[in-house]
C-alpha cells in the first residue's frame, strides 16, 4: 500500500459563542476519518482554527465591555479545553487574527486582482447612526416587502421564505440600539464570480469531488447549464468588502474598507497549516501547492455555497492545490427537533462532558453518519440504548467477562482453536475499512457489531465464570480467555479511530498497544494481562436528563452547592395571593391547558405591556395570544419555546386585535414574570391535566 500524504480541515467555528453538540457532529466526524488514516499508516494532519472576524465577535466584545483580541483570545482557549476533552486530535489549532493569515490573504487577493476579477461598485447599506456601525444582515429586522410579515431578518423571511437585502425591509429596526437606521452609499470592492463559471462547472460537476446531491444542488441554483429550464445561470459578484468599523483585516490600497470575514475564514485553513509548518520544519508549498497532496474539508451544509464557489474559485485563481473532497454533513436535531435553548437540547460541550462520557457521543456520532447530507437525529433513548447495548453490552463486555481470569497466567502461548472466529473477523477488515474510507461510519459500526453478535455466543457457552471453578479447567480457561480476549482486540482495533481512549487502555491491558490496522491480522499470544481497569461507563437516562435540565436553565454556580429543604423559601407569595376557593375535578377539566410553541412573538404598537404572541398547537392549529409579558420578555426570547396555554378560553376582542386564548405564567406582573415550560419531550398540542 502507497504512503498518501492527506490535509483535513474542519470548518473553523465561530468565535463568538461555545462549543455545542451540534458542532461536534463535525469535529468528531472529522477526527475519525483522520484518525482511521493515520491508523491505517498515511500522513495525515488535521488543522482548524477559530474563525475570528466579522461583526459579532465586535457586538459581543462591546456588551463585555473588553477588546476583540481579548474576547477571541479566551474563546479559543475554551474550544481548545472542548476539542481536547472529546479527543479531536488537531495538528495545529490557529486563528483566522493571525500575521499567517494576512500574508496568505494579501497574496491570494494580489492574485485575484491580477486577473481582472475585483471590480469595484457602490453599495447602499443600512447604516445605525446610533451604535456607529454599518449593520450586518442579521442586524436589522423589519416587514417583509413580500408578505408583509412583521419582525423578520434582514436576509430573508421566515414566513414566505423570500430573500432579500436588508435595504427593501419595510420599517426596518437595528437590533443592536431599537432604533430605525439609515441608508448609508459606499464603494464595496466586488470579485466576478461569474469569470470562474466554466472553471466551478467542472470542478464541481466531475471528478468525484462533491456529493452528488450536492453537485445537483450547485447545478440547480447557480450554476445551470444549456439544458436545464432556464439554461446556463449566472454567478453573482461577491461582495467582498466592509467598511469600517469592522474587526478583521484592512485591504491594501483602500484604507478604511476590511475584507469580509468570509474572504479570510478559509484561508486561515491554509493559515493553520502554516503555523503547524514551521513548528515541524515543514514546507508550506509541500502541503498546499504539491500534487501529491489530497485535501479534504469536512464541513456543514450551511455553509457550502462558501467552499463550494468562492473557496475554489480563489484557491484555483492563485495556483493552490484544489480540494480533492469537500465532505458535507447535514444538522443535528435532538429528539428529532431543532437544537433549542428552552427545551433545553443546546447542550454546549462543557455542560455535556459534566453529565456523560465523550466517548459515548463519539461512539453514538458514529454509529449514525453516513456520506449523505441528511440530517442526523440524537434521540436521548437511541443514545442510551446504543451505547449500553451495543458497545457496553458486546464489546466492553468481552473483556470485562474474562480478563479477570487470566491476570495471574497471562494469555496462553499459542492461539487456540475458536472454530473460526478470529479469521472471520480479520477478514471482515477490508469492507469496515472501506466503510470508513468513504465516511459511512453508520456502516462501519454495524459491521463491527456483527462480529461481536457472533462472538458474544461462544463466551456465553464456554462459560470462563463456570471453567474457573474447577481447577481441573484451567487450561481450558486459560484458552477460552485467550480467545475472547483477542477478539475483543480486534473488535477494539477496528474501533480505535472511534473511541481511542478504548484503544489505548485495551493496549494497557494486553501489554500490547494499539497503533495500526493490521494488528487486526495476528492474534496475540503468551503477554500478560494487566489488571482490569475500568473501560467504558453505561450510559443513565438520568444524567441525560439533568443535562438536557442543567442546559434549558443555566444556573448560578454560586448556589449549585445549595441542598433543598422543605422550608427554604418563605410564604410571601402566598400571602401576597391566597388560594382560591376549592373547586372540584369537574370545574378544572373545563379549563383545556395544552402545550403550546411560541412560533412568532412581536412587539404591538402603542401597547406598555402586551406582546402579540403567535402560539401552534401543531400542524395548522396556530392562535393569536396578546399577553402583558413585555416587560419580561423580548420577542427573541420566546420564539421557539414551549409554554402552556389556555387552549379553550372564549376569544376575547382587545383594542389592537382578537385574544384567541391565554398564556401560563406565574408572578405579580411587570417584569416580574415567568413563563410555565413543559419538561423536555413535551409537544405542542398535548393536553396539561
Ligand atoms: N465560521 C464558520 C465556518 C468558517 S470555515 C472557513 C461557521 N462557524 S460555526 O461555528 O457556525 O460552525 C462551524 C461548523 O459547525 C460548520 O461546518 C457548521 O455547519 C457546523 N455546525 C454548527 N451547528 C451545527 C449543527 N447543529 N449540526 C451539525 N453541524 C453544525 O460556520
Ligand atoms: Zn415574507
Amino acid at each position: 500500500m502507497t504512503t498518501r500524504k492527506i490535509l483535513v480541515t474542519a470548518a473553523l467555528p465561530y468565535a463568538n459563542g461555545p462549543i455545542h453538540i451540534g458542532h461536534l457532529v463535525e469535529y468528531i466526524q472529522t477526527d475519525i476519518w483522520v484518525r482511521f488514516q493515520r491508523l491505517r499508516g498515511h500522513r495525515c494532519i488535521f488543522v482548524c482554527a477559530d474563525d475570528t472576524h466579522g461583526t459579532a465577535i465586535t457586538i459581543r466584545a462591546r456588551n463585555e465591555q473588553r477588546t476583540e483580541e481579548e474576547l477571541i483570545e479566551e474563546v479559543q482557549k475554551r474550544h481548545v479545553q472542548d476539542f481536547s476533552n472529546f479527543q479531536i486530535s488537531f495538528d495545529n489549532y490557529g486563528s483566522t487574527n493571525s500575521p499567517e493569515n494576512k500574508a496568505i490573504c494579501i497574496e491570494i487577493w494580489n492574485a485575484i486582482r491580477e486577473q481582472g476579477l475585483v471590480k469595484e461598485k457602490d453599495v447602499e447599506q443600512l447604516y445605525d447612526p446610533k451604535a456607529g456601525t454599518f449593520l450586518a444582515d442579521r442586524f436589522v429586522r423589519g416587514t417583509c416587502p413580500k408578505c408583509k410579515s412583521p419582525n423578520q431578518p434582514g436576509d430573508n423571511c421566515s414566513v414566505c421564505s423570500e430573500t432579500y437585502s436588508p435595504t427593501e425591509l419595510i420599517n426596518p429596526v437595528s437590533t443592536l440600539s431599537d432604533t430605525t437606521p439609515e441608508i448609508r452609499s459606499a464603494p464595496h470592492l466586488f470579485i466576478e464570480l461569474e469569470q470562474l463559471h466554466d472553471f466551478l462547472v467542472e470542478y464541481t460537476q466531475s471528478g468525484d469531488h462533491l456529493q452528488k446531491e450536492i453537485a445537483n444542488y450547485l447545478k440547480g441554483h447557480f450554476l445551470g447549464d444549456d439544458n436545464s429550464p432556464d439554461g446556463r445561470k449566472t454567478l453573482k459578484d461577491w461582495d467582498i468588502s466592509r467598511p469600517a468599523p469592522y474587526f478583521g483585516f484592512e485591504i491594501p490600497n483602500h484604507p478604511g474598507n476590511y475584507w469580509y470575514v468570509w474572504f479570510d475564514a478559509p484561508i486561515g485553513y491554509i493559515a493553520s497549516t502554516k503555523q503547524w509548518c514551521a513548528l515541524n520544519g515543514e514546507n508550506l508549498d509541500d502541503w498546499w501547492k504539491s500534487s501529491d497532496v489530497e485535501i479534504h474539508h469536512f464541513l456543514g451544509k450551511d455553509i457550502t455555497y462558501f467552499h463550494t464557489l468562492f473557496w475554489p474559485g480563489m484557491l484555483k485563481t492563485a495556483g493552490f492545490t484544489l480540494p480533492k473532497k469537500i465532505h458535507i454533513h447535514g444538522f443535528l436535531t435532538v429528539n428529532g427537533s431543532k437544537m433549542s435553548k428552552s427545551v433545553g437540547t443546546f447542550i454546549k460541550a462543557e455542560t455535556y462532558l459534566k453529565h456523560a462520557d465523550p466517548a459515548a457521543l463519539r461512539y453514538f456520532y458514529a454509529s449514525k453518519l453516513t456520506p449523505r447530507v441528511d440530517d442526523i437525529d440524537l434521540s436521548i433513548e437511541e443514545f442510551v440504548n446504543k451505547v449500553n447495548a451495543d458497545l457496553v453490552g458486546k464489546v466492553i463486555n468481552l473483556a470485562s467477562r474474562t480478563a479477570k481470569f487470566v491476570e495471574e497466567t497471562g494469555l496462553s502461548v499459542s492461539y487456540p482453536e475458536d472454530g473460526g472466529l478470529f479469521a472471520s473477523a480479520a477478514t471482515a477488515a477490508n469492507s469496515i475499512a472501506e466503510a470508513y474510507e468513504e465516511g459511512d461510519f453508520a456502516r462501519a459500526t454495524r459491521l463491527i457489531c456483527e462480529i461481536a453478535d457472533r462472538v458474544n455466543p461462544y463466551v456465553d457457552d464456554v462459560k470462563p465464570w463456570t471453567l474457573r471453578k474447577d481447577p481441573n479447567k484451567a487450561q481450558e480457561l486459560q484458552d477460552s480467555c485467550t480467545i475472547a480476549l483477542n477478539l475483543f482486540r480486534q473488535l477494539v482495533i477496528y474501533l480505535t479511530p472511534i473511541l481511542p481512549e478504548l484503544a489505548e487502555k485495551t493496549g494497557r491491558l494486553l501489554n500490547n498497544p494499539i497503533a495500526s490496522w493490521s494488528q487486526a491480522q495476528q492474534p496475540i499470544v503468551g503477554t500478560p494481562v494487566s489488571k482490569f481497569e475500568h473501560m467504558m461507563k453505561r450510559l443513565e437516562t438520568k444524567d441525560l436528563e439533568k443535562m438536557i435540565e442543567e442546559s434549558a436553565q443555566p444556573i448560578d454556580p454560586s448556589d449549585s452547592a445549595t441542598t433543598v429543604t422543605a422550608n427554604q423559601d418563605n410564604d410571601a407569595a402566598l400571602q401576597a395571593e391566597p388560594l382560591a376557593e376549592e373547586c372540584t375535578i369537574d370545574n378544572f377539566v373545563k379549563i383545556d391547558l395544552r402545550v403550546a410553541r411560541i412560533v412568532n412573538a412581536e412587539h404591538v404598537e402603542e401597547a406598555r405591556k402586551l406582546l402579540k404572541l403567535t402560539v401552534s398547537l401543531g400542524g395548522e392549529n396556530t392562535r393569536t395570544v396578546f399577553a402583558g409579558i413585555k416587560a419580561a420578555y423580548s420577542p427573541e426570547q420566546l420564539i421557539g419555546r414551549l409554554v402552556v396555554v389556555v387552549a379553550n378560553l372564549k376569544p376575547r376582542q382587545m383594542k389592537f386585535g382578537l385574544s384567541e386564548g391565554m398564556v401560563c405564567a406565574a408572578g405579580g406582573g411587570g417584569a416580574e414574570v415567568f413563563l410555565l415550560s413543559p419538561d423536555s419531550g413535551a409537544v405542542p398540542g398535548q393536553r396539561v391535566h
